[in-house]
């Protein structure tokens, strides 16, 4: 029995894409299937475009950031609602209410083999909730499922010469990243850079990869090789 947390960005459940549904379909299937072999999984599902919206509306009247977090947290519930309820009509053994705290989340995984939830509190992103809950939880890996193939210098989109990366260190992440600080509400980089210190602490093991190919998330849930980028301290390489 393996426990892996695995952290959706709210970008997945995107709205410019026909039949979107069918990746929610393929990625209950997939949950459903690990279920089955007795693995338990957390899934921490980001805000995406309901908290960019909310943010967005809200920003030019409320000039507090834990304010605007606390709208970004509320999107990232209800995209957690969605998967869970998505879970639950499929079958899927999954917790009841969604949890608010780390604490909470790892309590249900005593009931439940699959815990869905969102953020918890102001000043950070949905990738540190998952880091700390794969901590917490005692998880083997903590897979980021983003909307890029992989972890790169700079931000491809930016600079499309830049130098991506299959393997990485912990330290090399930060580097990347940045230190660790929440600066503001919405939209930040491929991770949490308050989540990658809390992973270099528990020397816990990250796949980053583009969660668009649920292929890829099946691979890394299965700890097979996969697509995107894995990050693990230099002793284990
Ligand atoms: P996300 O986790 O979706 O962050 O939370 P993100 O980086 O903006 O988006 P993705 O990764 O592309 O989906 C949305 C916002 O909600 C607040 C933050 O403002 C964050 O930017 N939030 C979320 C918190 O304050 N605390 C949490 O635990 C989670």
């Amino acid at each position: 029995m393996a426990t892996i947390v695995l952290a959706l960005g709210g970008s997945l459940l995107r709205p410019e894409v026909e039949e979107r549904h069918a990746w929610l379909e393929e990625l209950v299937s997939i949950i459903r299937d690990r279920v089955l072999v007795d693995d338990r999984i957390g899934i921490v599902v980001g805000g995406g475009a309901p908290a960019r919206e909310g943010i967005t509306l809200a920003r030019p009247i409320i000039d507090n950031e834990d304010r605007l977090d606390r709208i970004g947290i509320a999107a990232t519930r209800l995209n957690a609602t969605i998967v869970r309820e998505s879970l639950a009509d499929a079958g899927v053994t999954v917790s009841g209410a969604i949890p608010r705290s780390i604490n909470e989340a790892t309590m249900l995984f005593d009931e439940r083999p699959v815990v869905v939830m969102g953020g918890t509190k102001p000043g950070h992103t949905t990738d540190a909730v998952a880091i700390r809950l794969a901590i917490a939880s005692g998880a083997e890996r903590c897979i980021i499922g983003t909307n890029v193939d992989r972890v790169y210098d700079s931000d491809p989109r930016d600079n499309p010469n830049t130098n991506g990366h299959d393997s990485l260190t912990h330290e090399e992440l930060q580097e990347i990243v940045g230190p660790a600080e929440h600066t503001k509400a919405g939209p930040s980089g491929v991770v949490d850079p308050m989540g990658v210190a809390d992973a270099t602490k528990a020397n816990l093991t990250l796949c980053i990869l583009d969660g668009r190919d649920h292929s890829r998330i099946k691979s890394a849930i299965e700890g097979e090789s996969f697509h995107g980028t894995i990050v693990e301290s230099e002793e284990e390489e």
